[in-house]
């Protein structure tokens, strides 16, 4: 069973579209959609924003639907310069921007007490995304790496330059790290696939909502290849 979660409405309504559902379940003021994509047994589920939300959901996915694979999808700010408003970003890993005991040693972003900094993806998953996505979309460029969270809409210079000084980040999103620490505690695979909506900035309030449409667009289209292969 593979869990897919968006954190809001528009980013999983088309998808939504494309499935054959089977039954709704409510948890946790969820709702869950159980049904086939392109022959594969999938829950479809928006989480809410920001990392408790999605934290919730995941744990939900494995309990009470028993997922073995969450693919999280969704739109994203660019923390890179190469990347342009609506190119795709594959996870390596996820972690934390705003998680700090720096102050008890830990280097920023580190969860005190585990054993590491950043949650991996699924390598599988992450090949055949970007395989996937070269070939459905190609008027985008794909781009694999990492992925940092944080519970903060990042729409500053300052803000953003706080992230790339510390991480080595491709983009920067509000759910990602939470739903890839649930999956490494249950040790089920995931991957987190984002299409870039701004580039966290000044303008980031702006392009935000002018460029989600088209990246949700991409990232459908992505999402629908990828479990064809899956
Ligand atoms: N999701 C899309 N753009 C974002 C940004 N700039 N900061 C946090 N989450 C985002």
């Amino acid at each position: 069973m593979i869990g897919i979660i968006g954190a809001m409405d528009e980013e999983v309504a088309d998808l939504k579209g494309v499935m054959l559902v089977e039954e709704t379940v409510e948890l946790a003021s969820m709702t869950f959609f159980k049904g086939m994509i392109v022959e594969k047994q999938v829950v479809i589920v928006r989480s809410g924003i920001g990392k408790v939300n999605a934290a919730v959901c995941a744990q939900i996915l494995v309990d009470k639907f028993g997922v073995d694979m969450i693919i999280n999808t969704g739109v994203a700010g660019s923390l890179n310069a190469k990347l342009n408003i609506g190119d795709m970003v594959i996870s390596t890993d996820a972690l934390h921007h705003d998680m700090d005991a720096t102050k008890f040693g830990d280097p920023l972003g580190q969860v005190p007490r585990m054993d590491t900094l950043a949650f991996p993806a699924d390598e599988r998953l992450v090949g055949l995304a970007k395989d996937v996505n070269e070939t459905v979309n190609p008027d985008i460029q794909t781009y694999v790496g990492r992925v940092v969270s944080g519970d903060q809409f990042i729409a500053s210079a300052e803000q953003k330059e706080r992230i790339v000084k510390h991480f080595d980040a491709y983009c920067t999103e509000m759910e990602g790290a939470a739903i890839a620490q649930v999956a490494y505690l249950n040790q089920v695979s995931y991957v987190i696939i984002r299409a870039i909506s701004d580039k966290a900035d000044n303008s980031a309030q702006e392009d935000y909502p002018v460029f989600v449409k088209k990246a949700i667009e991409h990232s459908v289209r992505l999402l629908i290849g990828l479990l064809a292969v899956v």
